[in-house]
């Protein structure tokens, strides 16, 4: 069975803070941020990872880094050393002004700490190399236990599968294929990632990926309604910016 299904007792799914942090406390995917997602009861961290020019990996979601900092331009086409001297705290709140972008190794340092779960999402392509190196800086951190690989990309899929094998993977769709237990056994992922459109879409993709011992999770549910629908689907996870509303709820349920 899955680490998600694992988590929390028959039925009930892991719950997946933080998406990028807790967003809903502080900027996403900074160091507040993911201490907050910490520090709540969810079960999972979800945060983004990229590298810069000169290949130091990253937290951040979008391409550029124009609208999570005072900076512009892509990631990729800036050092680390141009991407630390950045605000990425003022855009969200003057509270927040001077915090900068965090690299991996910096997470996963605070992360050691924890007893959480981490979903590190690579975002874009990454080469087998790419990835050895983030798979290093996770055993490197001792965290490797705790963390589970997700990508949209299927290059990158594979890539995980051959140079971090012993790393749980998650295929992120936003639409599942016509035979979504195929795609997941095809990377060797434990679960696939998706929208509730996507499960609306083929209300047997749960069952079908139960059946083979799968995973199913949903992103990104933020009302009380999504998530009593994820739970009357039976899903194994749900990704969350509201992780705080998320425990409200389910106190209360
Ligand atoms: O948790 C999946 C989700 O993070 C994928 O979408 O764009 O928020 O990274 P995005
Ligand atoms: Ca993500």
């Amino acid at each position: 069975e899955s680490v998600f299904g694992t988590l929390r007792s028959p039925g009930q799914p892991a719950l997946i803070a933080g998406h990028r942090g807790d967003r809903s406390a502080a900027p996403e995917n900074t160091l507040p941020a993911l201490q907050g997602a910490l520090d709540s009861t969810m079960d999972f961290v979800e945060t983004d990872l990229q590298l810069t020019a000169d290949g130091v990996v990253v937290l951040m979601h979008d391409e550029t880094v124009d609208r999570t900092t005072d900076g512009s331009g892509a990631v990729a086409d800036l050092s680390y050393a141009q991407i630390r001297a950045l605000d990425a705290g003022t855009w969200y709140s003057p509270q927040f002004a001077g915090v900068t972008v965090p690299t991996l190794e910096e997470f996963l340092g605070v992360f050691a700490g924890s007893s959480k779960q981490a979903l590190l999402e690579l975002k874009g392509f990454w080469t087998v190399d790419q990835v050895r190196l983030v798979a290093n800086q996770v055993n490197a951190s001792g965290t490797q236990h705790r963390v589970t690989f997700a990508s949209f990309d299927f290059t990158t899929m594979m890539n995980l599968r051959t140079a971090a094998p012993s790393i749980p993977r998650v295929i992120i769709q936003r639409m599942l294929p016509a035979d979504p237990v195929a795609l997941a056994e095809h990377f060797r992922a434990i679960a696939i990632l998706t929208s509730p459109a996507s499960i609306e879409a083929d209300k047997t993709a749960v069952a079908a990926m139960h059946e083979a011992g799968l995973g199913l999770l949903l992103y990104t549910l933020n009302s009380r309604q999504r998530w009593s629908e994820a739970l009357a689907l039976g899903v194994d996870g749900i990704v969350t910016d509201k992780p705080s509303n998320l425990d409200e709820w389910l106190a209360e349920t």
